[in-house]
């Protein structure tokens, strides 16, 4: 079996931690018997310097002919300017859409031995196991109008937040199917209370519920979901939730793990790979870190855990994508940590190091 996987590492420490899950995956590889085919291209800030656009074509095109794209993260000060009229994060959101990558899956969980990584009590993290599932191609990220106008001198801008109903309905059809695969609890997260299209969500969810019958429909706020998150999150299953909503509360919920560097993500749509399966996108949720970049430092688990979700969701291959988290488990259990999930007097490892740590366990667990 030979996986076509393209490669978009990116900015800032996307490089090293692309680099380290790719290290593991080839380790997986060959205990496992599979081969990976790999290729690089530029997406973000770097494509902006090479090509003078975030998404050169023949990255979208190279990524659209794979079985599963692996990318680290986009952004930095070099293209920050709020002036500038190319920036990094129109590669990632544009591949998105291109794409068609409508589902956003970021599994949170709370470890027992990384508990103290974490700024919430540990009485409230025990049995946090949650994912949201945020919709990744509609919303205030894509809706139109989009721009800045002058009114009377004065300038003003606009985003507009737009949903249809089939954009509402396939989300949550897939947060639903992964509810019942689950604890069958699924958790809307709207604003209904004040926006419209926060109103169409919450009807189009409720029709949708009656297809899955086996699964129980909360609906909640999403200011108070940002609370219940802190105080109670042992008591979510899957979160489904809108494109905005869905980006600000899963960096709240990284806490819950102990580091945003923990989060691995997979996107979905409807297209299919070579082997039938959908070709996602996986990516941890982190950003370039660019404090951080070059350094040799940055946590690789959330890009690692993003290519165990690939080999499960895109290739089919759950023992294998079982083995490589199974194998960060372990180094974490062992005691192996990065500076950011480090405490106290606890010694820290590299990011290859830690990747060397997984490589060692796979198979042995
Ligand atoms: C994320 C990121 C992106 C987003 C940025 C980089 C555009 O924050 O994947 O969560 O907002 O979707
Ligand atoms: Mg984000």
């Amino acid at each position: 079996m030979e996986l076509n996987i393209i490669l978009l590492p990116g900015d800032g420490v996307g490089p090293e931690v692309v680099s380290a899950a790719v290290d593991v995956l080839e380790a997986a590889g060959d205990r496992f018997g599979f081969q990976l085919k790999t290729r690089e291209y530029k997406i973000g800030g770097c494509a902006i310097d090479e090509f003078g656009t975030a998404l050169p074509d023949e990255t979208r095109d190279a990524c659209q002919r794979s079985d599963a794209v692996l990318l680290g993260a986009v952004g930095g000060p070099k293209w920050d300017d709020p002036r500038a009229a190319v920036r990094p994060e129109q590669g990632l959101l544009g591949l998105r859409k291109e794409l068609g990558l409508f589902a956003n899956l970021r599994p949170v969980r709370s470890m027992p031995d990384l508990t103290g990584a974490s700024p919430i009590r540990p009485d409230k993290l025990e049995g946090v196991d949650l994912v949201v599932v945020r919709e990744l191609t509609g919303g205030i990220y894509f809706g139109k109008p989009r721009e800045r106008t002058s009114v009377n001198g004065e300038i003003q801008a606009v985003d507009t937040m737009l949903y249809s109903e089939s954009e509402i309905r396939r989300v949550a059809h897939l947060a639903f199917g992964l509810a019942r695969e689950r604890r069958k609890a699924l958790t809307s997260v709207d604003k209904a209370n004040v926006l419209e299209c926060s109103r169409l969500w919450r009807e189009v969810v409720a029709q949708v519920a009656l297809a899955y019958p086996d699964v129980t429909l909360e609906n909640h706020l999403v200011d108070a979901a940002a609370m219940y998150l802190i105080n109670q999150p042992a008591s979510y299953d899957v979160i489904l939730t809108g494109n905005m909503f869905g980006d600000i509360l899963t960096d709240e919920a990284s806490m819950l793990a102990g580091s945003m560097g923990l989060l691995p993500s997979a996107s979905l749509g409807d297209a299919r790979n070579a082997f039938g399966f959908p070709l996602g996108m996986y990516e941890p949720i982190h950003g370039s870190a660019p404090d951080i970049a070059g350094k040799n430092i940055a946590n690789p688990v959330g890009t690692i855990l993003s290519a165990a979700m690939m080999l499960r969701l895109s290739f089919g291959l759950e023992a294998e994508a079982r083995a490589v988290e199974s194998a960060v488990e372990q180094a974490i259990t062992d005691g192996v940590r990065t500076v950011d999930i480090a405490e106290g007097n606890e010694s820290v490892s590299s990011t290859t190091e830690f990747a060397q740590f997984v490589i060692r366990n796979i198979g042995s667990t």
